[in-house]
């Protein structure tokens, strides 16, 4: 598995010239009213879809919100993390108790693999998957069990179930899948977890499940309360197009979460909290997010089908279609025409994983999807 780290993350946004379009990008979007210059592209800079990233942003509540709030900084932020762990548990249909914040669900992810890794087992994953939790158990002396995506690219849930030991330590189910998109069958995954969380503890990675087409029937946060061992995961990073703002949270029974929240370090800042507050707030904000970027992805379908490509069922922010030559030159030749697509993601080196961004992003990426991917080798 390819490592999808923080540390990988740093040493991108320290390297890249990227990293400084990136900058100026997302202040623009926020500063740049005028028709003649349309949002998130400019002459001479590249459109970034490689992070996965929500280009619609917050809700513009949200941003009144945080500027609102500027000036309280100076304070800890106990109140408004109050407020919201209450709004969290309501929407969630849980206790207060049964929440825990993380800078992103990263934090979260690197609090888990803290609580249950060692030498001692095993953590028995897709392959590939995101690999930050599964990576924060290896750097503890955890073995990872990588199980093959199928056909379709979905998890392989019978082979992930067949893998389970009496060491395994944990089972990591990212739902929708990063890179490959693809959402596994809600009735299937419950069986899966209802029989394996009986075993070993579960935690399923819900990032971008409130992208997918059918969230509430899709969700496995219902099953926490059946007082299964399992962990779900969400953020405020994708769909609430607040990924800068660093907050995201997991759902899990009452001692699970007093005992990976031992292991927060970090934890949101008081901006984050009004930001995500306000965006929770503002009932709409969700479904309309979830139109744009649909709309997206079905024009981005619609080419890659036209160019002949195959791709995964996507149902996150992003789509995993083939490319037909080395991902690395395919990265090159997108990049020299202004758009910076995923990394590599093996064993599938002949597959990229690009992001939705907004029209005007998505116009330069079209153009340069039929300029590359329509010269004949
Ligand atoms: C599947 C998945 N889970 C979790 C994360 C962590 O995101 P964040 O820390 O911004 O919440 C990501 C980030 O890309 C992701 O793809």
């Amino acid at each position: 598995m390819s490592p999808h780290t923080p540390f990988n993350r740093r040493q991108w946004f320290k390297s890249s010239a990227a990293a400084l379009a990136g900058i100026t990008l997302a202040a623009r979007l926020r500063a740049d009213t005028t028709p003649s210059a349309p949002a998130g592209v400019a002459p001479g800079e590249p459109v970034r879809l490689s992070l996965n990233e929500n280009p619609f942003g917050p809700a513009p509540a949200a941003v009144a919100a945080m500027q609102a709030r500027a000036a309280d900084v100076c304070r800890y932020a106990t109140v408004d993390a109050t407020t919201l762990i209450n709004t969290i548990a309501a929407k969630e249909g849980v206790e207060a108790s049964q929440i825990v914040f993380g800078a992103g669900s990263g934090e979260v992810l690197e609090a888990y693999g803290a609580l249950l890794g060692s030498p001692a087992g095993e953590v028995v994953c897709a392959n590939p998957t995101y690999g930050q939790l599964t990576n924060a158990m290896k750097r503890r002396g955890s073995t990872l069990v990588e199980i093959p995506l199928n056909e379709r690219k979905e998890h392989d849930l019978a082979a992930m179930a067949a893998a389970v030991t009496a060491t395994t330590q944990c089972v990591y189910v990212c739902n929708p899948n990063n890179p490959t998109g693809t959402t596994v069958d809600a009735e299937r995954l419950r069986r899966f977890v209802r029989e394996v969380a009986a075993r070993t503890p579960v935690f399923v990675d819900e990032a971008y499940l409130e992208c997918a087409d059918d969230f509430a029937a899709s969700t496995l946060v219902g099953l926490v309360g059946e007082g299964l061992n399992l962990t779900v995961a969400r953020t405020f990073s994708k769909i609430h197009g607040l990924a800068g703002q660093r907050i995201g949270y997991a759902v899990t029974t009452p001692e699970m979460a007093a005992k990976i929240r031992a292991h927060v370090i970090g934890g949101p800042n008081l901006l984050a909290y009004v930001g995500a507050q306000a965006n929770l707030d503002d009932s709409g904000y969700v479904d309309r997010t979830r139109e744009k970027i649909k709309a997206g992805r079905e024009e981005l379908l619609a080419l890659l089908r036209e160019l002949g490509r195959d791709y995964a069922e996507p149902q996150g922010n992003f789509v995993f279609f083939h490319t037909g030559r080395p991902i690395e030159e395919f990265r090159t030749a997108m990049r020299a025409e202004g758009v910076i697509v995923g990394r590599p993601f093996p064993p599938y080196l002949e597959w990229c994983r690009i992001s939705i961004g907004t029209p005007e992003e998505m116009g330069v990426a079209h153009a340069a999807l039929r300029k590359v991917l329509g010269i004949k080798l």
